[in-house]
């Protein structure tokens, strides 16, 4: 079974991702992590590169998911690409075609070996698994998920403006939903849940309700 979680940034995907599959039993794969490893690693040679080195990153890149940890080439990088650069290089570099293709075909891969997989991103339910069994769209307006992320930052101790942060999250969006190669956006088939007054509990027991209606 392939549950696909496609969503903005911040809409809360990761979370309730993570939890759903535990309380289902399935494996969780987040697919913006993969994303983020290779911005990492473009931004480790100095974020210039041309495509002959993006061709060789992408052909010796080892990127290994463990629950929520994330591994390059060995080396635990779950924290790291969590930082602001991180998630503008994966943006950018996510409009890139190779990059998708290579990471799509280990998205697959990944899935391929797992009885049921809960997989988070923006392309799911369109390009990876178009035959997804449930698709859900999470969302949530830019204003509400910027608070969260602010909240989130301010309990690790660090104190960001909220207008910085709504910034970003609106510049994301605009580059995710106008690229031109698997731009964020629900199909037909996709549920749309707006968590913008929702709890994570409340989320989770919505798309639970889901997956027994059709099993
Ligand atoms: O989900 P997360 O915010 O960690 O993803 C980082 C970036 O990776 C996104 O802004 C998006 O550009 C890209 N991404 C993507 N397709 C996915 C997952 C993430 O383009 N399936």
């Amino acid at each position: 079974m392939i549950i696909a979680i496609d969503g903005p940034a911040g809409a809360g995907k990761s979370t309730v991702a993570k939890i759903l599959a535990e309380k289902i039993g399935c494996t969780y794969i987040n697919t913006g992590a993969m994303y983020r490893a290779v911005a990492y690693k473009l931004l480790q040679i100095g974020g210039k590169f041309t495509e002959e080195d993006l061709k060789n990153i992408l052909e010796n890149i080892s990127i290994s998911l463990d629950k929520d940890k994330v591994l390059l080439d060995g080396e635990d990088i779950s924290d790291k690409i969590k930082d602001e650069k991180v998630s503008k290089m994966a943006s950018k570099i996510a409009t890139i075609k190779i990059v998708r293709e290579k990471l799509v075909e280990k998205q697959r891969q990944m899935a391929k070996e797992k009885e049921c997989v809960v997989m988070e991103g923006r392309d799911i339910g369109t390009v990876v698994f178009p035959n997804a069994d449930i698709k859900i769209f999470l969302t949530a307006t830019a204003e509400e998920r910027a608070k969260r992320r602010y909240e989130e930052l301010k309990a690790k101790g660090f104190n960001i403006p909220y207008e910085h942060l709504l910034e970003k999250i609106k510049e994301r969006d605009k580059i995710d939903s106008t690229r031109k190669i698997a731009p964020l956006k629900p199909t037909k088939e996709h549920i749309v849940i707006d968590t913008t007054d929702k709890s994570i509990e409340e989320v989770i027991e919505e798309i639970t309700d889901i997956i027994k209606k059709v099993n």
